[in-house]
């Protein structure tokens, strides 16, 4: 599958070099970005982002967790780790990207956004500038960007799912989360013009039961928002990864044999098997000249 999508990519950066406006030629390469949400709170969106990102990279592929839940400062508590710089510092031009983008010692990278996408509007042209050309770098140098979101439907929560070409929506059993999930998709669809979603089940007995929720959800929304979803796996309920995230440990790299490690590296191979679309306008500079203003390239 990896095999397919690098194939993939290779082709549309090879059709990719387009004049640019200085005349110039310029190979687009970029990120893929996957937001990885929830309506309801608590269901594994920060633990399955982290893990994404460990089996990704194991696929060889260079990952950036984009945590965007600064407010409870999640991926970071997750991995021990603690940062002291923020988007902020690159827009105030006192760092660069790179210096803000912190390690974990198990080789992840992780961006802490702003903890307010407000905070970010009211740039000057010159900050705007500094900041288009730090996301740049970004992604160019990173094949998968997953944006951990808050939980809800709040504008900021939709800001971050709007900049990301696709968005993973994360269902639990929980009656409510089918709930959340509905209004979440519901509201990006309707209000934020995203056309396309994903389904990880996860806290499940077994496939089945992982089936049986996401189909509960699909009929939903083909019935009242006639929006397509897609099923891109299930996850176990399973004690390895509590134990794991308990002690800041990622269940994939401390029980790699266990059911829900092996799980998650299947959901890994589906998402490098999502086929590339080069017409997307998702991108960093999609969420940069809407969310923030900053005009077209
Ligand atoms: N598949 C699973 N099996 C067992 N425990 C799980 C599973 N998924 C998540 N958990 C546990 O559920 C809790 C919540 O997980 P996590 O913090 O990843 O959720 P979240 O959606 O990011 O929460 P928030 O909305 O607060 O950001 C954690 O204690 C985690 O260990
Ligand atoms: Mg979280």
């Amino acid at each position: 599958m990896f095999d397919q999508a690098d194939n993939l990519r290779q082709i549309v950066a090879e059709a990719a070099v387009q004049p640019d406006k200085t005349d110039s030629l310029r190979l687009i390469r970029r990120a893929r970005i996957f937001s990885i949400t929830s309506g309801k709170g608590g269901v594994g969106k920060t633990n399955i982002a982290v893990n994404l990102a460990y089996a990704l990279q194991q696929f060889n592929k260079r990952v950036l967790i984009v945590d965007a839940d600064l407010g409870l400062a999640n991926v970071n508590i997750l991995l021990g780790i603690s940062s002291q710089w923020t988007l902020q510092h690159v827009i105030r031009q006192e760092k660069s990207i790179f210096e803000v983008i912190a390690e974990s010692p198990d080789g992840l990278s992780i961006l802490p956004a702003p903890s307010g996408i407000e905070e970010m509007t009211n740039l000057s042209a010159a900050q705007k500038l500094a900041l288009k050309s730090q996301l740049d770098l970004l992604d160019q140098h990173y094949d998968f960007i997953l944006i951990d979101t808050a939980a809800g439907i709040s504008s900021n929560v939709m800001a971050f799912n709007q900049m990301a070409q696709e968005v993973i929506v994360i269902l639990s059993p929980d009656p409510t989360s089918l709930a959340d999930a509905y209004a979440t998709i519901k509201v990006l669809a309707t209000r934020y013009g995203v056309s396309g979603f994903h389904v990880i089940a996860n806290h499940t007995h077994n496939a089945l039961h992982g089936r049986e929720l996401f189909q509960k959800l699909e009929k939903i929304c083909q019935r009242f928002l006639k929006v397509p979803i897609r099923h891109l796996g299930t996850l176990s309920a399973d004690p390895k990864l509590t134990q794991a995230s308990r002690n800041q440990q990622i269940v994939v790299k401390q029980y790699p044999k266990a059911k829900i490690s092996q799980e998650i590296l299947r959901i890994a191979e589906s998402v490098g098997g999502i086929p590339y679309d080069p017409w997307s306008n998702r991108s960093i500079y999609f969420f940069l000249s809407n969310v923030l203003n900053l005009g077209q390239e």
